[in-house]
């Protein structure tokens, strides 16, 4: 598939497995330049050296930063210039009944997932309103429409990222910058 991509960079938050780790491979096979991303430096430098052998003649790099790290966090966003496509991507989940979800578990689910979105986004929307062309796909889940009743926190900040996405899309009406949400269903994506 030819998705026009070729000779652009992009940066995907939470890449080192799963979905993130998935379309950091789609997008080496468009020719894309692609940094990945993880907390754990070991775990990093391995899925790095996986896609390097994948793919010998692409240029990936990878930035360890921990989200709920403040430090990490502001680092990362230096090293971030350049960046055509951000993949806001990372996210955790857990089953937990509502009672036992505590202050802490949400101030981090609103930290990894959503907080996430809005600094790398912050960050990277004006070099790409500079350039005249970016992209900005927000990762959101079927969770954030329909909110299950066990993972209520989750579904929260599913549907927060839908609402950013939604409210940038508007920021740049006319643009060549487009704001997309994703839901992602069974591992496909739908984009609105
Ligand atoms: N899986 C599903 O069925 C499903 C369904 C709907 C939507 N989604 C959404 O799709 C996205 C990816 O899901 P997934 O299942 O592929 O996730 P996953 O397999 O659990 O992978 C999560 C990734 O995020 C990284 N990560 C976790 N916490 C981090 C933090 N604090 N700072 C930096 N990186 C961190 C992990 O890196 P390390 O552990 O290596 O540090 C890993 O690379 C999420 O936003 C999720 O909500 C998933």
């Amino acid at each position: 598939m030819d998705l026009k991509l070729n000779g652009k960079s992009a940066f995907i938050s939470g890449s080192t497995q799963g979905i993130g780790f998935a379309i950091a491979q789609q997008l080496l096979k468009e020719n894309v330049a692609v940094t990945i991303n993880g907390r754990n430096k070991e775990r990093v430098s391995k899925a790095k050296d996986t896609l390097k052998q994948q793919f010998p003649n692409s240029t990936i790099s990878a930035i360890t930063a921990d989200f709920t790290n403040k430090e990490e966090v502001e680092r990362l966003l230096g090293e971030l210039t350049d960046i055509d496509i951000l993949i806001n991507n990372v996210g955790i989940f857990e089953v937990k009944d509502f009672q036992d979800i505590t202050d802490k578990d949400w101030y981090d689910y609103f930290e990894i997932n959503v907080m996430s979105s809005v600094r790398l986004s912050r960050q990277l929307l004006p070099q790409m309103l500079n350039k005249k062309w970016g992209r900005i796909i927000f990762i959101s889940s079927e969770s954030g429409v329909n909110i299950p009743e066990n993972m209520i926190h989750y579904g929260m900040t599913k549907a927060a990222m839908m609402a950013i996405g939604n409210g940038l899309s508007k920021l740049t009406k006319g643009d060549q910058v487009k704001k997309l949400w994703g839901i992602k269903i069974r591992h496909k994506f739908l984009i609105a």
